[in-house]
């Protein structure tokens, strides 16, 4: 299977107001590619009964299709030759996730010593680590350097002093510069990071990242050896990625002029969007790719440049459709205006819809049921009004206390962004292969919260 595979037809992520409920047909076409239907309404990933995980290990509980993720991550290797395939940790990351996707042959993003660390321990060449962040501590600096990240992505002008001094004498660290392109993409306006009023990087448009450039090359001690944006994530097309090539390329041209350097190489990050339900879009990957590697030979050969080596930044579009997410339902609350579909977990393991009003469907498992489908809201067990995993749905009539519940498309942003809120504890992460499940990440514990709190 290739990510062009998933069916794309365009569709909101966030439900307009009066919008229907979202219809859950029988339609597995964003589940992995291993889904398969068994009797009594259960479904298999990676061979493994969903009903079969939430019995050992509980619920709730996610799983990690492990064929799916290195499936996900062949089809960029094959799409992108000669081009650095970074592996975005932020998306998800344990240790068996970073191992598979070193595996692969990718190279991996992180944006902080914690993850930096977690990786290295693992095995993780740091020759093939980028280290990001807006704002990076001494300890993400200071660890990037002890274990020797192979670029540090540079995203403010105070930084250049800090990572400068902190470099060890007779020794050069590669640096690359995030810049901002001036280009509005992303599924929500705040995942969008390639316009000028937000955190991220450096301007283009007001000079600051050309500023940033000069006094990097006044360091003896870093390296520039290229540029680097993000322009957001869940982005849906084409377009804005060749427009920052375009942008990217220009700014390259211009530092040749002035600083007679010839930049080796070409970040443009990640924020490929993929489908969460059914005929929403997802970006075809093998056609960005052609697209981009197209545009940059152009825009280079226009601008009388070197082709630069590129870099791209997938963590979504690797993780997310490979996840799945298991809950209980613990109570059915019909009010005058809807019923609720309570399940035992929520905004703490999922902030998602919270967060960005993302939409979900979730699913039965576990048992046939002939009820006919009535829309109901499915909510989390949190202290919050807008603990909402799923607005607007589907379920049968007859969903009860006792009930499995199954999220396709959980394995990017969930648990990397879960929280300890109402100390319900984080679920844990089941990796399933060839009709075998295995835990990855145990379920958070009560005795791990005492042990935290060391107060009293
Ligand atoms: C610098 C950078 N690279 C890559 C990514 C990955 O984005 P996505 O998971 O949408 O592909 C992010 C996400 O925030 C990012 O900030």
């Amino acid at each position: 299977m290739t990510l062009a595979d998933i069916p794309a037809t365009p569709g909101p992520t966030t439900a307009p107001v009066g919008a229907p409920p979202m219809d859950a047909p029988d339609d597995l076409t964003v589940w992995p590619h291993s889904t398969t239907r068994l009797a009594h309404g259960d479904l298999a990933v990676g061979g493994v009964p969903l009903t079969e995980i939430a019995d050992r290990f509980g619920t709730p509980a996610y799983l990690l299709d492990e064929a799916e993720v290195r499936e996900r991550c062949r089809t960029y290797q094959h799409a992108f030759p000669e081009t650095d395939v970074l592996y975005a940790a932020k998306a998800f990351l344990c240790r068996a996730m970073a191992h598979w996707v070193e595996e692969e042959g990718l190279g991996l993003d992180v944006c902080s010593a914690g993850e930096l660390e977690l990786a290295v321990t693992t095995g993780f060449p740091a020759s093939r680590i980028v280290l990001h962040g807006n704002a990076k501590s001494p300890e993400d600096l200071r660890s990037a350097l002890r274990l020797g990240v192979g670029r540090i992505v540079i995203d403010s002008a105070s930084e250049i002093a800090r990572l400068a001094a902190a470099v060890p004498p007779g020794s050069r660290q590669k640096v690359l510069v995030r810049v901002v392109p001036g280009i509005a993409a992303g599924g929500h306006s705040k995942i969008q990071t390639g316009t000028e009023d937000q955190k991220f990087g450096l301007s283009i448009t007001d000079g600051s990242a050309q500023h940033a450039i000069a006094r990097i090359l006044d360091q003896p001690g870093l390296e520039l050896v290229g540029l680097h944006c993000h322009l957001g994530s869940q982005i849906a097309t084409d377009k804005p990625f060749l427009s920052a090539v375009r942008r990217l390329v220009g700014l390259m041209a211009r530092i040749k002029d002035h600083h007679g350097i010839t930049l080796p190489e070409l970040d443009l990050g990640g924020g490929h969007g993929i489908a969460y339900n059914p005929g929403e879009d997802a970006l075809d990957i093998t056609t960005l790719a052609r697209k981009v590697r197209a545009e940059l030979a152009e825009s280079c050969a226009a601008a009388g440049l070197a082709v630069p080596r590129l870099v791209v930044e997938p963590g979504r579009a690797i993780a997310g459709p490979a996840g799945v997410a298991l809950y209980r339902v613990l109570s059915v609350k019909r009010t005058s205006d809807r019923t609720f579909v309570a399940v035992d977990g929520g905004m703490s393991d999922n902030p998602r819809p919270a967060l960005y009003g993302v939409r979900y469907l979730p699913r039965l498992i576990g048992r046939r049921s002939t009820a006919a489908p009535a829309p109901v809201t499915v909510v989390g067990r949190h202290c919050e009004a807008g603990d909402v995993l799923a607005s607007d749905i589907h379920l049968p009539s007859d969903t009860r206390p006792g009930d499995l519940l199954a999220v396709p498309v959980a394995g990017a942003y969930h648990l990397s962004m879960a929280s300890g809120y109402n100390l319900v504890g984080r679920p844990p992460v089941v990796a399933v292969a060839d009709g075998h499940a295995r835990l990855l990440v145990r379920r958070e514990s009560l005795e791990d919260f005492r042990s935290r709190d060391v107060g009293l």
